[in-house]
């Protein structure tokens, strides 16, 4: 008798500002996952530095994956390694560029087969790798620092794009609105905790696209409004309530959320809806998503909202089992499509 040896798949990231790298056992066991965050490289900048982020990232990349590989006990990488899977864009060209290469050269030396994964898709499958039961069709919200989307999930690998952001996505008008207020980098994770301690309705603004009826979403209306709120006070000699101005803000984003995901399910038919990318963390969204009637809401666990290798690999072994791969033409695409 033959025992089948696991399929495991290494999954490396490197689209912005994280590099991530893991060991996946077929669709969803972790055996072993690594970060590198570059959020103290590029704080005193307010917001990602591409030349700052590449440079971190070749630093980073090989003792991370050396420590990873060893931790998911692979001494023999030629052997043990059945794909590796590596994300392809869209992202900043230069940090791809490290991810991509170093993945082209690894499968070439040990002889393993290659998969480039759109980040996208890799957001949406931070769900697929921890909820079992998530099978298409399903609508995915993806909402990061550089996204913000409605996908209709028609099978894996079908995807179409119901609507998304005209302007700024909804983690960039967090970390903007972060900066107008004096907060660090990224914004998100300090105005989430901020607006709990504060009163939403105490500077009414207005919730984007709230009387369209079109599935689409822009953000920079309302952090002007937020500026014009802060200019406003400036001027009257008010001191900032800091934590009123964050739980308002958060009102309406929250709200223009919910209200284009009510939408696309109404359209759609589709009640699982499943939700991904860094704003996936904040504590309002999960709280009102989950609290829609009739609507089914899949959550990663906040280790998997923002960039991972672990939604890289899950969706990477998706892809090979589809019968795709790469060869080592592959090269980064600052703005791959999702579509396969
Ligand atoms: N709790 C939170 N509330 C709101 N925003 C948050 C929270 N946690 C993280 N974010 C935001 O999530 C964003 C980072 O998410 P992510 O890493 O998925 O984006 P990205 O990889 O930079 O963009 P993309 O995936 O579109 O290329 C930042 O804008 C950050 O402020
Ligand atoms: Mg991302």
């Amino acid at each position: 008798m033959t025992v089948e040896s696991p399929f495991l798949t290494l999954g490396i990231e490197t689209s912005c500002d994280d590099t991530a790298v893991c060991v996946l056992e077929n669709q969803r066991t972790v055996l072993a996952q690594g970060i590198s965050s570059q959020i103290e490289e590029h704080a005193p900048f307010g917001g990602v530095v591409p030349e700052v982020a590449s440079r971190c990232h070749q630093e980073a990349l090989l003792p991370l994956l050396r420590r990873t590989l060893e931790k998911a006990g692979i001494h023999n990488p030629a052997r043990q390694l059945s794909l590796i899977a590596v994300t392809a864009g869209p992202g900043l060209v230069g940090s791809l560029l490290v991810g991509v290469m170093s993945a082209k050269a690894l499968a070439q030396a040990w002889e393993v087969s290659l998969v480039g994964v759109n980040h996208l898709e890799g957001h949406l499958f931070a769900n697929v790798a921890v909820h079992p039961s998530l099978e298409p069709p399903f609508l995915s919200l993806i909402v990061s620092g550089g996204h913000t989307e409605i996908v209709f999930v028609r099978s894996f690998g079908e995807y179409e794009l119901l609507g998304e952001t005209k302007d700024d996505a909804v983690g960039e008008a967090y970390d903007k609105v972060a900066k107008l207020l004096g907060l660090g980098y990224p914004g998100g994770p300090e105005v989430d905790r901020l607006a709990r301690e504060g009163d939403p309705d105490a500077f009414p603004l207005p919730v984007p696209l709230e009387h369209s009826d079109e599935i689409g979403f822009s953000f920079s209306g309302l952090k002007t409004a937020v500026l014009w709120v802060l200019r406003r006070l400036e001027k009257e000699g008010k001191p900032i309530p800091v934590a009123h101005v964050c739980a308002s803000f958060q009102k309406a984003a929250v709200a223009s959320l919910v209200g284009k995901v009510r939408l696309a399910v109404l359209r759609s038919g589709v009640r699982r809806v499943a939700v991904s990318g860094g704003v996936a963390a904040n504590s309002a969204l999960r709280n009102a998503l989950s609290a829609l009637p009739g609507v089914e809401i899949f959550l990663p666990p906040l280790s998997l909202c923002t960039d991972n290798a672990v939604m890289i690999a899950a969706a990477g072994y998706n892809i090979y089992r589809r019968g795709f791969f790469s060869d080592l033409s592959l090269s980064p695409d600052p703005s791959l499509p999702l579509s396969r």
